[in-house]
């Protein structure tokens, strides 16, 4: 989705904000601009494309201010251009913006704009915001904060803003409500970013603005108020990852970097979570809310895209483990649905990024219905951590390519922990099984090293593939869900069509799809759904589709049919869904590589989901 970076400082801003727009590269955009003070003028450039573009624009016009705002926009009113690219500027040209979200009465405001002799260059809602902000500073002669904050009281939506005044050039204002802003303190010096990662080269102290805070900056100091002028104490974080985080450490694409990062990112879910000594499981984030979770009835479990299909697993794990009914829900559906929630409810929210818009408005309505929420997250201070009333942050550290991959681990294995937890509470699972389970949680970082191991021959299986048109992802059980991620990573990143199925369906219809030129990815790990899939492999065969099985090491029977065998270690059928995604990950890529796909950042995909 869009980004937002601003400077102010002592410092040449363009470089740090072109600089930072590149870093934000990784969320999906369409066109990119900034806007910097330059001996009191603006000077603003735009263009569709990409920051390189920008750069190349920027480079050499000799723009030495101190203080800017730059946006990579990804488009949701009107089409990706020039004119439609950010920052906007107000027809008389006092305010510029950069803005992130949706300004949804925008049409109204644009309408009443218009009769007072309003006229608008683009079609978006973000120029009909700096117009309003512009208006109300003309007619009402207040200061330019406070046209800011009269003009956000009446704007419905979304934003992230980042603002700059031509009657107040020593100053930077910025503005969120649903769409995430943080300000980077620094010496003198302040930077606002759509997320850290822009920012943590500079400073590793960060205040995420809440909904409805404006912040003002000059070189001397912030001031942080809500639209009402009430003052905040700016709290502040400090950020635990640098730029080592957000770099491509040596690997082509930051897809495969997280990709191999899956051991370490596995092993730091469960650090300090699984005592070394005595192998238990210790939840700080939910010990407050564990008697309510140890009698509950029914979790409902709301996330979206590969957040959801963690959720899937998260169904299996706590019905087998803790005996509980659990519900999966696509956010986007749920909160439109007028769902039956009441406060005995437990909602777990997934998301990555914390920031997906269904998913944040899904729990605020299970919160409205009294129910206890809990968020499972991997960025720290992100929206839905905040609104959330326990929960667990999976520290798997920042997931730049757009392709979900080490988040789904984290997240898979942070329901894990959880599951048996409640198990053993609930007094479902035996100190044996127990013990078990968390000496077998903890092999799993050195399982998917093992499977990392095989890449050459996971790529010489998926160069057979490359060219195919449309894919089938067969799994039973625990790894149904895994189907579905499967099909998911390939038709995101490398553009083939392909549906996850649980594998006994495919006779109720998908079964037609299948000729020479099928590729089905069967996940046939040796667990009690063996034989059965088994038996799928089959009936894919005496059709002449062509079958790729992920196999348990060792497995000799489906070796004989198969076309393609991949085989992975042994482990517990509960944790598998963490070990078998990792080949359909390495496939997915591999695929896209060889079709010449923008692995890190697909074609109309966003990181980070801020819209409906
Ligand atoms: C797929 C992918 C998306 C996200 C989805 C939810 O690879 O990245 O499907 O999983 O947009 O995002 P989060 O987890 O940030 O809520």
């Amino acid at each position: 989705m869009c980004g937002i970076v601003g400077y102010i400082g002592g410092r040449t801003a363009w470089p740090i904000i072109v600089g930072g727009l590149q870093r934000l590269e990784y969320r999906g955009y369409d066109s990119a601009g900034i806007a910097v003070v330059d001996d009191g003028q603006i000077r603003i450039n735009k263009c569709r494309g990409k920051v390189s573009d920008l750069r190349s624009l920027v480079r050499g016009q000799n723009i030495s201010g101190t203080i800017g705002i730059g946006h990579t926009r990804w488009a949701t009113h009107g089409e990706p251009n020039d004119i439609n690219a950010h920052p906007h500027m107000s027809m008389n040209g006092k305010f510029v913006v950069v803005h992130n979200g949706i300004i949804e009465n925008y049409r109204t405001i644009k309408a009443q704009l218009e009769q007072k002799g309003y006229a608008f260059r683009s079609q978006t809602d973000t120029e009909v915001l700096a117009n309003l902000i512009e208006n109300i500073y003309l007619e009402k002669q207040i200061s330019p904060e406070s046209a800011i904050k009269a003009a956000l009281s009446i704007s419905v939506g979304a934003y992230g803003l980042g603002i700059i005044c031509t009657d107040q050039p020593d100053r930077l204002f910025a503005a969120r409500k649903g769409s995430p802003l943080a300000v980077g303190i620094g010496q003198g010096e302040y930077f606002i970013a759509s997320d850290a990662t822009p920012i943590v080269e500079y400073t590793d102290q960060l205040v995420y603005l809440e909904d409805e805070q404006v912040a003002v900056m000059t070189t001397d100091g912030i001031s942080i108020t809500d639209l009402k002028d009430t003052p905040f104490d700016p709290i502040i974080t400090n950020v635990d990852f640098g730029t080592e985080g957000i770099d491509k450490g040596g690997f082509d694409h930051f897809m495969l970097k997280e990709i191999y990062e899956q051991p370490n990112s596995l092993a730091d879910t469960m650090r300090g979570r699984i005592i070394e000594q005595t192998g238990t499981i210790n939840l700080s984030g939910i010990n407050e809310i564990m008697p309510k979770l140890v009698g509950v009835n029914r979790i409902i479990i709301v996330a979206c895209g590969t957040s959801y299909h963690a959720g899937l697993v998260g169904e299996y794990l706590f019905e087998q483990f803790a005996r509980i009914n659990v519900e999966v829900e696509y956010a986007s559906e749920f909160r439109y649905r007028d769902p039956i929630i009441s406060p005995e409810d437990v909602v777990i929210a997934i998301s990555q990024s914390g920031e997906t818009a269904d998913t944040l408005a899904a729990i605020r309505l299970a919160k409205q219905k009294g129910a206890t929420i809990l968020g499972i997250c991997n960025v720290v201070g992100s929206s839905i951590a905040r609104e959330t009333h326990a929960g667990m942050y999976t520290h798997a550290g920042p997931e730049i390519g757009v392709a979900s991959t080490k988040a789904f681990t984290s997240q898979v294995v942070a329901l894990t922990m959880m599951a048996i937890l409640l198990g053993r509470k609930r007094g479902i699972l035996d100190d044996k099984t127990y013990n078990e389970l968390t000496t077998e949680l903890r092999r799993t970082p050195e399982l998917i090293s093992e499977v990392l191991k095989d890449n050459d021959h996971i790529r010489e299986v998926s160069r057979a593939y490359q060219l195919a048109q449309n894919a089938i992802y067969l799994g039973r059980g625990y790894l149904y869900p895994v189907a579905l991620e499967g099909a998911l990573k390939l038709k995101e990143i490398s553009y083939i069509h392909a549906e996850g199925y649980p594998a006994a369906e495919m006779k109720h219809g998908p079964i037609a799809l299948i000729d020479n030129c099928m590729p089905v990815f069967a996940l046939a790990t040796h667990d009690k759904h063996y034989d059965k899939i088994l038996s799928n492999i089959q009936e894919v065969k005496a059709r002449k589709g062509q079958v790729i099985a992920i196999v348990s090491r060792g497995d000799t029977e489906i070796a004989r049919i198969a076309d393609y065998v991949i085989e992975i270690p042994e482990c517990h059928e509960a944790l598998m869904p963490m070990i078998a995604v990792v080949p359909l990950q390495l496939i997915s890529y591999h695929i896209a590589v060889m079709r010449g796909c923008n692995v890190d950042q697909p074609r109309n995909l966003a990181k980070s989901v801020t819209v409906e």
